[in-house]
């Protein structure tokens, strides 16, 4: 949550910094700030609360040249959206400005200690305290403060730090939240992800944890928290900087839903060489076969619900038990785990506080740990024993749609790949002949969205939804209730249509949409009989069904076909019409899709 830019070098910076804003508004969009030194080594600080566009506004007529500066956008955790709280910091002396991104456990301590001391405190943030802390311990060495800082304050945090009095330098440091520096010849970036410097250079270092970076115009140096210099290697960025433009669509959500055929084609080809599976990075050699009894999979959200998809996709393949966690829940529950056991953690941005620490967890009680991840060079792909790149392309509306069927295509590829090497008799190349025709099928259901547009007309003044499926359609059930909630704020629950009659059908009533995924399956006719059972109660019957299931079209409201597929790979597929529901749902409610409220692109708190 909350993203920071910075920027050193040669250039005016002001839309530099504004523009890594842009694309960093999906960790948070309650405040925005920058705080910029000009030639006069005075500090211009504007700040505004809500979107990103309010702060822009405060910067039409600015043409002031300054070439350091930093900046933030909010996703509120201590002190509410308002100007006082928004970031950019100062210190009492105004010298010092920071940005952060994190939170400071102990920070109230501080605070009080500061204030004993004469510091005069503006906000009721927790990060205000780094700033007047660094201003504390302060004395000619800037490395030496930021030492002194970060030994004391305990959470977790990336933050950077501007001083008028050093107008070309910037220092930051890294515990817990993402950091990673870019540079380009006389000039030098930080940032909390990627895409947010993309356009101005594709060498980025990735901070690990516990780690500081001075940046210069022209130089960089990297140092553990003990103050030690230490040599880092950069990478070389292949996303293109068009990726993370909307390119013509009216909202990342929909450009994105359009980009999965595209993302499951490139994620199955990154698992193939010569057409027989083989996934780097996997470390596969650490894992005995003997150790595979049982797999773990760990996630949040969408990611989550993908996980549920892989555990019947893996013990339908590897016949081995797996069980399937929320990482808020597992990291507090004493799971069972040690050496011999196989944790699967499954996150876009590769830096979701919960899984994180649950792999951590699962790290130090020696299982063996796989992230399969979105984001390059995210601290969950760093960490991990094995990690699997999901080949989507920046991920950038909150709702995650090509993630999702992604990390799906990864999971049938990997469980493939598993069972060659455990010697279980599977035919491989059928697998991936039929992998490979599922992009085709998407781009068909994409083909036509007037289906969609007459849904969300027809029910857009919904209070309540519910989305039912059975088997290995329940969990996209889920991600389809998810998808709707967060960015039309209708209330929808999913559920496994067997289960209706144990409570929930007493929902039922003639103005509640009852979306059920009733595709060509061996469960087939028993959702039928669920389905019927709404029906008999009034509800409203939206159905996403299989090409040629004509007969469905006389029990149901509306009906979305899409082709015909194997159950076993039908998420591909049945969960696409759930995202176009959700879109034009919102579209029609007016809703702010890419910017749902209360979100954050990538949960980096607790
Ligand atoms: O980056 P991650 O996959 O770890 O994120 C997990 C969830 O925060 C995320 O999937 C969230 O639920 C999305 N907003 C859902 O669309």
């Amino acid at each position: 949550m909350c993203g920071i830019v910075g920027y050193v070098g040669n250039r005016d910076c002001t839309k530099i910094l504004l523009s890594g804003l842009e694309k960093l508004e999906y960790r948070g969009y309650d405040s925005a700030g920058l705080a910029l030194i000009d030639k006069n080594n005075n500090i211009i600080l504007k700040k505004a609360v809500g979107k990103l566009e309010n702060l822009k506004k405060e910067f039409i007529d600015f043409n002031i040249y300054c070439s350091t500066g930093i900046g933030h956008t909010r996703w509120a955790t201590h002190g509410k959206p308002s100007v006082i709280n928004a970031h950019p910091h100062l210190d009492s002396k105004e010298r010092f400005v920071l940005v952060h991104n994190g939170i400071i456990e102990n920070y109230s301590e501080i605070k009080e200690e500061l204030i004993q001391k004469g510091h005069l405190f503006h906000s009721d943030t927790d990060t205000e305290v780094i700033v007047h802390l660094f201003e504390d311990k302060y004395n000619g060495d800037i490395l030496e403060a930021v030492k002194e800082t970060i030994n004391i304050i305990d959470g977790s945090y990336a933050f950077a730090i501007i001083d008028k009095e050093n107008p070309d330098m910037l220092i930051a440091a890294r515990h817990g939240a993402p950091l990673i520096a870019g540079e380009n010849e006389n000039e030098r970036f930080v940032a909390s992800d990627v895409p947010a410097i993309l356009a101005h250079t594709r060498k980025i270092y990735f901070l690990d944890e516990m780690e500081i970076v001075l940046l210069k115009k022209d130089s960089m140096e990297f140092f553990n928290f003990e103050g030690k210099k230490i040599e880092k290697v950069h990478n070389n960025i292949n996303w293109d900087p068009l990726m993370a433009e909307k390119s013509g669509y009216d909202h990342f959500m929909l450009k994105e839903i359009y980009e999965q055929p595209k993302a499951i084609r490139e994620t199955l080809f990154s698992k193939l060489e010569k057409d027989v599976f083989n996934i780097k990075d996997l470390n596969l050699d650490n894992i005995h076969p003997d150790n595979l009894r049982k797999i773990n999979m760990v996630a949040c959200g969408t990611s989550y619900h993908s996980c549920l998809v892989g555990k019947f996709v893996f013990e339908k393949t590897l016949r081995i038990p797996v069980d399937v966690d929320y990482a808020s829940e597992f990291r507090y529950r004493d799971p069972v785990i040690d050496k011999n056991s196989v944790v699967i953690l499954v996150s876009q941005s590769g830096e979701t506080a919960d899984t994180l620490e649950a792999m951590r967890i699962a790290k130090k009680r020696g299982a063996y740990t796989i992230a399969v991840v979105n984001v390059f060079g995210s601290t969950m792909a760093r960490e991990a024993d094995g990690v699997i790149y999901t080949v989507a392309g920046p991920e950038i509306g909150v709702a995650s749609t090509k993630a999702f069927t992604s990390q799906l295509m990864t999971m049938y590829c990997l469980s493939a790949y598993l069972s060659e090497k455990m010697g279980i008799a599977v035919n491989t190349s059928s697998v991936i002949k039929t992998l490979k025709t599922i992009s085709p099928m998407i781009e068909t259901v994409l083909d036509n969205l007037d289906i969609y547009k007459e849904i969300a007309s027809k029910y857009y003044k919904a209070t309540d939804f519910l989305y039912l499926g059975r088997g290995i359609n329940y969990p996209v059930a889920l991600e389809g209730a998810l998808k709707l909630k967060e960015i039309s704020y209708i209330h929808a629950e999913g559920y496994p249509a067997g289960e209706m009659k144990h409570g929930p059908i007493a929902l039922i009533e003639n103005e509640v949409p009852s979306v059920f995924i009733i595709n060509k399956s061996s469960l087939y006719k028993k959702v039928l009989s669920n389905l019927q059972e709404i029906r008999a109660r009034d509800g409203i019957i939206i159905s996403i069904a299989t090409q040629g299931d004509e007969n469905i079209a006389k029990y149901s409201d509306d009906v979305i076909y899409i082709p015909d597929v194997d159950e076993f790979y039908s998420p591909l597929l049945t969960v696409i019409p759930t995202q176009l529901i959700a879109y034009f749902i919102a579209k029609k409610r007016g809703c702010d899709i890419d910017k749902p409220r209360n979100l954050a692109k990538s949960v980096t708190v607790e």
